[in-house]
């Protein structure tokens, strides 16, 4: 079962996952054959994991606006951590394993880079959800789980939900875009962080996993990369600093992932940003 088999990441992995028979679970983009999964419904998603029964679930689905997570804690806390919580206690019971994908944002960004086992310090509601849900998930599952920590995802989106497409649009429609200039970060192309998730589950790896692009950046060097890839006017582009943009949520500003332990066990490289934005100019 993919839980947010509708979002970016998610598109991705349905398709990596299209030969073990998944089954695509959506919230509010339910196509045909889905079947509706709504994390923040404890008893509904008990019933459809009941009603299933599979022998991995693949929790994509997830509360990722940010700042919409401080304005609404308890929707957050359970879609979030209750949510991913109740899978896993499924799993727990009926043998199954989890993956779960969760965030740089666990971090507080105050040290040079981070790997797996460094203690977390979330800065805000969203980063704090994902982070009890990661325990959940290891008290509950300690052999049977999978944690993907990423960072700035990107790819194909019909929704078009993802910073590089959003940045597409807005110049296009002839928007100025404040960038923040201070927020550093490694984009991750959508298909290789699911080919990276199929190689692991074939591997039958469990644990925690830092999971990014090679390439750490700024975002306004990431929003001017995105501008010559899409012939677009870095002229409309206005550089600010995080705390000028009045966003709600506080963010951590430069958190670099250590993925050396994944690469460790699996095979797949990631993309870097020239060939990530290629690759979704030309999808
Ligand atoms: N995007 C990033 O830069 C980034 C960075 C770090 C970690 N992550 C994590 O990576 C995962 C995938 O992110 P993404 O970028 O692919 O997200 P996305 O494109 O914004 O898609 C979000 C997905 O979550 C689903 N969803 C929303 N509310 C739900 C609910 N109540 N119950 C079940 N599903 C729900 C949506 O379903 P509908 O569209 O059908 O409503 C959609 O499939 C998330 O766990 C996210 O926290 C993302």
């Amino acid at each position: 079962l993919l839980i947010g088999a509708s979002g970016q990441l998610g598109r991705a992995l349905a398709a990596r996952f299209a030969d073990r028979g998944v089954i695509a679970g959506a919230h509010q983009h339910v196509g045909p054959g889905d079947v509706r999964v709504d994390l923040g419904d404890a008893s509904a998603t008990r019933a459809v994991l009941f009603d299933v029964r599979p022998d991995l679930i693949l929790v994509a689905g997830a509360m990722c606006n940010v700042d919409l997570c401080e304005t609404e804690p308890e929707l957050c806390t359970r879609i979030n951590t209750e949510g991913p919580a109740v899978v896993a206690d499924y799993a727990r019971t009926q043998g199954a394993c989890v993956v779960f994908f969760s965030t740089d944002h666990v971090f507080d960004g105050t040290r040079s880079t981070y790997v797996e086992t460094e203690p977390v310090h979330p800065l805000n509601g969203y980063a704090r959800s994902k982070a009890e849900a990661e325990d959940a998930l290891r008290s509950l599952l300690p052999d049977r789980h999978l944690i993907l920590r990423t960072a700035w995802v990107y790819g194909p989106d019909p929704q078009r939900r993802n910073f590089a497409l959003r940045l597409v649009d807005r110049l296009q429609d002839g928007a100025q875009v404040p960038v923040a200039s201070d927020q550093w970060g490694s984009p991750t192309y959508t298909e290789d962080l699911a080919s990276a998730t199929r190689d692991l589950v074939d591997r039958s790896v469990s644990g925690t996993f830092h999971a990014t692009g090679p390439e750490f950046l700024s975002r306004a060097v990431l929003a001017v990369r995105i501008c010559a890839e899409f012939s677009l006017d870095a002229g409309s582009l206005q550089l600010r600093a995080t705390a000028d943009l009045g966003q709600l949520a506080r963010r951590p500003l430069r958190v670099h992932l250590d993925c050396t332990k994944l690469h460790g066990v699996c095979d797949v490289s990631f993309r870097d940003l020239a060939e990530g934005l290629r690759s979704l100019h030309t999808a």
